[in-house]
Order: structure tokens, then C-alpha cells, then sequence
């Protein structure tokens, strides 16, 4: 019975909201409510959204049968609550404005619910390259879909700023009031800008391969007046030149990078030995990542998040560390300082030099 529940009440209601947050997204149902509520509210804290039945079909141009079909399935998973029957009105339910629908939020989930629902969609693909091996193409990902994962993990590098602040307080003042930080894989900039508005008395660098990602990310450091002091290339960190001793770096970022990038150990052996060129005598690199074994093993405790993570990316070009073989591909760089900074729900690499 316990395993009968656990199925329908967790693993349906689980899938289903899966699947409505995901078509509600895709409708720009959930990015309709996100601008009424905040021209409804200015500077006041938003805890849920109303609307009615027929501005949905108005507004978004819905049909109103296969709305019905979607609301009535958000109100049973609890998306959604009926404010008035007589009148149609229907209101999102606690906590739902925060998880779906203000991508700004740090509880934000529509982005993970929204990549969970994107392998279905590519599911005929996938199920191709279970036989072949074969990898998709990140540039096969459509854009808004990369830019949400971007803005998704902006909000880790956010954690991630926050824990190096509590845990390198001296190094962090310090770069508080001068330093250069570089921002490898910086890609459509939403880390990158949180960054250079927190040290804004630092030289910031960030680059990418990603033309597209670069040319979006030096529009908003124009629009933001941080062209001064913060310059972003399209570039990959295996050819990026080595600065001259007094141009190195205090700090080097790289949050949710590694994993991407090209898969081959020697490869990102010698891209980790680049940072240790590229870094100032007593600077580190801080390295946000999953940190899961590339392939499965039994001896660790679950983790949901993490196993989430990989499976969204298999057949991207992604291959992740368990703590383990991180610390082995490391102990093939010139970095001999490795630490492992464990918080309640994440954890960081530093690397020193
Ligand atoms: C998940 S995104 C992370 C974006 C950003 N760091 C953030 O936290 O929001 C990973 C980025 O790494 C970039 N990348 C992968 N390999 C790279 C390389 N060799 N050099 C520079 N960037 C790379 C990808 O193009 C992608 O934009």
C-alpha cells in the first residue's frame, strides 16, 4: 500500500505537473501571469496571481475546450485554485507564483521542470541514440531553451557568491575593493552580470565559445554601463593567450562548465593547467558543479538532483566527476591545493595556486 501511494501520489501527480508546467510554458500561460502580477504590484510581495477563464482564452488566443482540459488538471496537482466558481476566477496556489512563475526567484523551478519536460520532446531522437551512442548537438537545443538553462545556472553561481563570501571572507573583501576575475563559459552573462555588480571594482573578463551567447551578453554589459571595466570574447579557454604576471587573475569562475565541456580527460587536464597559467600567485578557481560519477555507482547514497542533472545531459557532450575522480583528474595538474566545500544542499571545488 505505502508503495502504491508513494506512486500515485508522488510519482503521478509528480509527472503530470511535469507535463502541465511544461505545455503552460510553452503556451506563455505562466509568462502572462508573470507580468500581470508584477504591473499589479508594484514593490509588493506577490503570493499569487488571479485570472479568469476568458482572459486566458482571449489574451493567449487558447481554445477554450483544451484549456479546460489543462486547468482542470492544474487544480487537481495543485497548480491552481478556484478563487470564485460563479465567476470563473481562478487563482494560482501558495508557493506557485515563487516555483513557476518568477524566473528572478532563488526557489524558481520551472526551468528544471521545463528541461525534465524538453527530453520528451526530444524523445524520438534519444531513443535513436540509445542504440547508436551517438550525441546531440547542444546547438540543436533551441535558444530560449539555453538561455532558461543559463538563467538557471545563474542562480547557482548566485549560491555559489555566496558561499565563497562566507567561506573566503579576507579574499573576497579584498576583491571587494580591487582585483580580475574571468568567467570561463560566462555564455548568455546572467552569472557574469551578478558578479560584476557584487565586486564592482574589479576587471572582468568573460568568454565563451558561444557566439550567439556572446554578442546577447555584450549587449546587456552595454545596457548595464559596465563596458568600462567588464569585456566578454567569443572564445574557447584552450586559446585564450596567457596574460602578462600582472594582468593574471584573482579569481577564475566556472559554474556549470566543466561538465560541457569536451569530454576527453587530456583536454580538460590541460584547460585546468591553463588556469593555474592564468591565475595570480594566491588566487583560486571556484568550480560549481554536479558532482555525480560519470558512470553509476551503487556505493553512493541517492541524489536526486544530481541524477537529474546527468540525465537531462545525456547525449549532450557532458561527462561529470564524482568527488573521487575529480580529485584524480586534478592530481594530473599543476594545482596541488584541492578543496571540497560541502553545504546543505551544494557544493563547490577550489582549486589554489
Ligand atoms: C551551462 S553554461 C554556464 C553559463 C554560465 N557559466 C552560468 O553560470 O550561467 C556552460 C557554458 O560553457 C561554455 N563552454 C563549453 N566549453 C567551453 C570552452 N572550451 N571554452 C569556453 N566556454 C565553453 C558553453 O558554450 C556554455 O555557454
Amino acid at each position: 500500500m505505502d508503495q502504491f501511494n508513494i506512486f500515485v501520489r508522488d510519482n503521478i501527480v509528480g509527472y503530470l505537473t511535469v507535463i502541465l508546467v511544461g505545455i503552460g510554458r510553452r503556451l506563455g500561460i505562466f509568462q502572462y501571469l508573470y507580468k500581470k502580477a508584477i504591473s499589479e504590484n508594484i514593490d509588493k510581495k506577490i503570493e499569487s496571481v488571479s485570472f479568469s477563464v476568458s482572459e486566458l482564452i482571449t489574451k493567449l488566443d487558447l481554445n477554450e475546450r483544451y484549456l479546460d482540459g489543462w486547468l482542470t488538471a492544474a487544480i487537481e496537482v495543485g497548480l491552481i485554485e478556484i478563487e470564485n466558481n460563479d465567476t470563473k476566477l481562478l487563482k494560482t496556489c501558495p508557493y506557485i507564483y515563487d516555483f513557476f512563475i518568477d524566473s528572478n526567484n532563488p526557489v524558481f523551478l520551472g526551468a528544471a521542470y521545463g528541461s525534465i519536460y524538453r527530453i520528451a520532446l526530444q524523445e524520438d531522437d534519444v531513443f535513436k541514440n540509445f542504440k547508436t551512442g551517438k550525441l546531440i548537438s547542444r546547438a540543436q537545443i533551441p535558444k530560449d531553451i539555453v538561455m532558461e538553462g543559463h538563467r538557471a545556472t545563474a542562480r547557482m553561481g548566485n549560491t555559489l557568491e555566496n558561499y565563497f563570501a562566507k567561506h573566503f571572507r579576507q579574499f573576497q573583501k579584498n576583491l571587494k575593493k580591487e582585483g580580475k576575475i574571468l568567467e570561463i563559459g560566462c555564455g548568455y552573462g546572467y552569472n557574469l552580470l551578478n558578479w560584476a555588480k557584487k565586486y564592482k571594482k574589479c576587471g572582468i573578463i568573460g568568454l565563451d565559445i558561444d557566439e550567439e551567447a556572446v554578442n546577447f551578453t555584450r549587449e546587456q554589459v552595454l545596457k548595464n554601463k559596465l563596458d568600462e571595466r567588464v569585456e566578454v570574447l567569443t572564445i574557447s579557454i584552450e586559446d585564450y593567450e596567457i596574460p602578462k604576471d600582472k594582468n593574471k587573475f584573482d579569481l577564475i569562475l566556472l559554474n556549470e562548465v566543466l561538465h560541457e565541456m569536451e569530454m576527453d580527460d587530456t583536454f580538460r587536464k590541460n584547460v585546468i593547467d591553463r588556469l593555474y597559467l592564468l591565475l595570480k600567485e594566491g588566487g583560486i578557481v571556484l568550480i560549481g558543479e554536479s558532482i555525480i560519477e560519470d558512470l553509476f555507482d551503487p556505493s553512493r547514497k541517492p541524489q536526486l538532483l544530481e541524477a537529474l542533472h546527468k540525465w537531462q545531459e545525456i547525449g549532450l557532450t557532458s561527462k561529470f566527476y564524482s568527488e573521487k575522480s575529480f580529485r584524480e583528474l586534478i592530481a594530473l595538474t599543476s594545482f596541488k591545493n584541492v578543496e571540497l566545500i560541502k553545504e546543505t544542499y551544494n557544493s563547490f571545488w577550489v582549486l589554489k595556486k
